[in-house]
């Protein structure tokens, strides 16, 4: 079941269309990558999901509820991380998440517990006492996730949660999105950083210019955009044979050739591919490796954006 569903969303400011007929359909439990380059229109979008703009024309449901309609209704199932957030100074974790448990109208005799939870959850529990203003950024991050997390939200809308973060702290970010997945949560995440969403996301969608270029699962949005194969070889033996097979064998392009190692484009079939294998092989070829590269989420964007903002 679709959970966070658009249908011909658009938001116009002025003259300029940020959000152009947009229609997005995100699965319950998906953890839905949301790239573009900058202005492409991510954060309205989020903006519109979470209640904060109203769209020009179209609608917007999520877990069933109008945003237009019912936007109370949808601020309690919906959790939104802004991109940028102001600090508080003289502000303790614990006092900071009060605050805003207190916002949402968590009783006080049930804040304390869930207090405890979201701080267990995102590992900050050890931080409840120290002061927000003099967080490292990654520690900013998650206090601020944990604070999205205050009303149990059932969709997470998480914009550029992971953008100046360093690799560690982005390995930790994406654990803890499994986690909340695992919860039974929905996120939609967005970026522009391609490959930090590439190992978080199942799902993703590509958006520019407020039209969405690409949607779909991960990997077949790899795969199926890609005219080319990329194929590597690695041999221990019978290099310059194999080099001939490859030079002969049509469909096969832009042989490159390191020592033992070649790659190479093929535009043919995977059967007739498996055949070059065979016959490598029955030349006593010795393969090591014969192997389809993986295309890079960077590979896709720039198939697909044209890179005018
Ligand atoms: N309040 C506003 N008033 C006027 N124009 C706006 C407003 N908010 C956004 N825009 C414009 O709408 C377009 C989309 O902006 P948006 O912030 O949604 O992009 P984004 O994809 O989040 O970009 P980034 O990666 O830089 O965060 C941009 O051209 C931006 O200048
Ligand atoms: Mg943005």
């Amino acid at each position: 079941m679709a959970i966070i569903e658009t249908h011909d969303l658009t938001k116009e400011f002025g003259k300029l269309t940020a959000v152009d007929h947009l229609n997005l359909s995100i699965e319950e439990r998906d953890i839905f990558g949301f790239i573009g380059p900058n202005g492409a229109g991510k954060t309205t979008t989020l903006r519109i999901l979470s209640t904060l703009l109203r769209p020009t024309s179209g609608q917007a449901r999520v877990a069933g509820i109008d945003v237009t309609k019912k936007p109370y209704e949808i601020k309690k199932v919906v959790g939104f991380m802004p991109d940028s957030f102001g600090v508080y100074d003289g502000m303790r974790l614990r006092e900071y998440l009060d605050f805003f448990g207190a916002a949402y109208k968590i009783p006080g005799r049930k804040r304390k517990a869930i207090i405890d939870d979201v701080l267990a959850l995102t590992d900050l529990a050890s931080k409840a006492d120290d002061f927000v203003s003099a967080f490292s950024r990654g520690m900013k991050q998650r206090c601020c996730l944990a604070k999205t997390l205050l009303h149990d939200p059932q969709v997470l809308l998480l914009d550029e949660p992971a953008s100046g973060l360093d690799p560690r702290a982005r390995i930790e970010v994406r654990e803890l999105l499994k986690t909340l997945r695992d919860m039974g949560k929905t996120i939609l995440i967005s970026s522009h950083i391609l490959s930090e969403l590439g190992d978080m996301c199942n799902k993703i969608g590509i958006i520019e210019h407020g039209q969405l270029l690409a949607h779909g699962d991960y990997r077949e949005i790899l795969s199926g955009l890609r005219m080319e194969r990329e194929i590597r070889l690695r041999v221990l033996e019978g290099a310059d044979r194999a080099a001939e097979i490859l030079a002969e064998t049509p469909g096969l392009n832009n042989v490159d050739r390191s020592g033992n190692e070649f790659h190479f484009e093929s535009t043919i079939v995977r059967e007739a591919l498996a055949d070059v294998l065979h016959r490598l092989i029955q030349s006593g070829v010795k393969v090591l490796f014969f192997e389809e590269e993986e295309g890079t989420l960077e590979d896709v964007f720039l198939h697909v954006t044209k890179g005018g903002i």
